[in-house]
């Protein structure tokens, strides 16, 4: 019988003391998304890891016995109520999802900010919502979108990942209103930078991405928006009260 797919004991199911025994990762080709495959995996879950990618989806699945891999480009979202019943199949059910995917480019045109707009938030929207529909069907099930503090103030120099990063945030926190009471629990996950491919070409100090990967792990099982280190917790509690007459007068990019 499925661990955590049962309607029968819902007192008993703990997002403390759970183990996710099946996990879909959109966006798990390198960074974040890879080491989160790398460590769940190790930890005993059974992953589908989605991205573009197939070399990195091919190797992956070299490393790790049993893992699930598909090609997925998030812009093709007709595709993804298949895709996502086919893969609870193959795993047997699933526990948690993990919408990762992301982009951040320099805005040069309207399209960089559109690009990033359809990929950061309009991609994550039917795996978000297939998987809250689902989990809330059973009374279980955990749902972790991956923000940015860029979401939480809208800076001069990103205005389409900023409003991405936001919207995915308001987006979560929705399905979280919805489904606190139903078992389900809804983590947004507000990381710094981190050490990957994304922020090779930024100079600043950088969090490596096995550590951020196991804060992030262990932050997610709780409800709620978590940053992953306190100074930020704390310049962003800063930040955000603010008001934007003051904000936009400071010198930040
Ligand atoms: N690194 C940081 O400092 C930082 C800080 C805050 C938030 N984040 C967020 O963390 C997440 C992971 O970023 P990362 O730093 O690990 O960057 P990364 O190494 O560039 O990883 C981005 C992932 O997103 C996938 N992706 C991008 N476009 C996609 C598409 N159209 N379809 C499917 N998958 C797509 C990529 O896979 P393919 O290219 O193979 O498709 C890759 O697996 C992102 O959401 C990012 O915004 C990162």
């Amino acid at each position: 019988m499925p661990a955590i797919e049962s309607k029968q004991h819902p007192k008993i199911w703990s997002p403390i003391t759970m183990t996710w025994k099946r996990a879909i990762i959109v966006g798990a080709t390198s960074g974040i998304g890879e080491e989160i495959v790398r460590q769940l995996s190790a930890q005993g879950t059974q992953c589908a890891a989605l991205g573009r990618r197939e070399d990195r989806l091919d190797q992956l699945a070299r490393e790790i016995p049993n893992l699930v891999v598909r090609t997925h480009d998030v812009l093709q979202t007709s595709t993804v109520p298949d895709l996502f019943a086919e893969l609870c199949r193959e795993l047997g059910g699933l526990d948690l999802i993990i919408y990762n995917a992301g982009l951040l480019t320099e805005p040069a045109e309207w399209e960089d900010d559109e690009r990033m707009m359809e990929i950061n938030l309009v991609g994550a929207i039917p795996w978000l919502r297939l998987a809250a529909d689902r989990f809330e069907g059973v009374g279980a099930g955990t749902i972790v979108g991956i923000g940015s503090v860029a979401g939480d103030r809208a800076r001069a120099g990103r205005p389409g990942y900023s409003a991405s990063k936001a919207g995915l945030h308001a987006y979560l926190e929705s399905l979280r209103n919805r489904l606190s009471r139903r078992g389900v629990v809804v983590s947004t996950i507000k990381p710094g930078p981190v050490d990957t491919e994304m922020t090779r070409h930024l100079s600043m100090n950088k969090m490596p991405v096995q550590t951020a990967v196991q804060i992030l792990l262990k932050k997610a099982r709780k409800p709620g928006e978590h940053y992953l280190s306190p100074v930020h917790a704390a310049v962003f509690t800063i930040l955000r009260a603010i008001p934007s007459p003051i904000f936009r007068r400071l010198p930040l990019e």
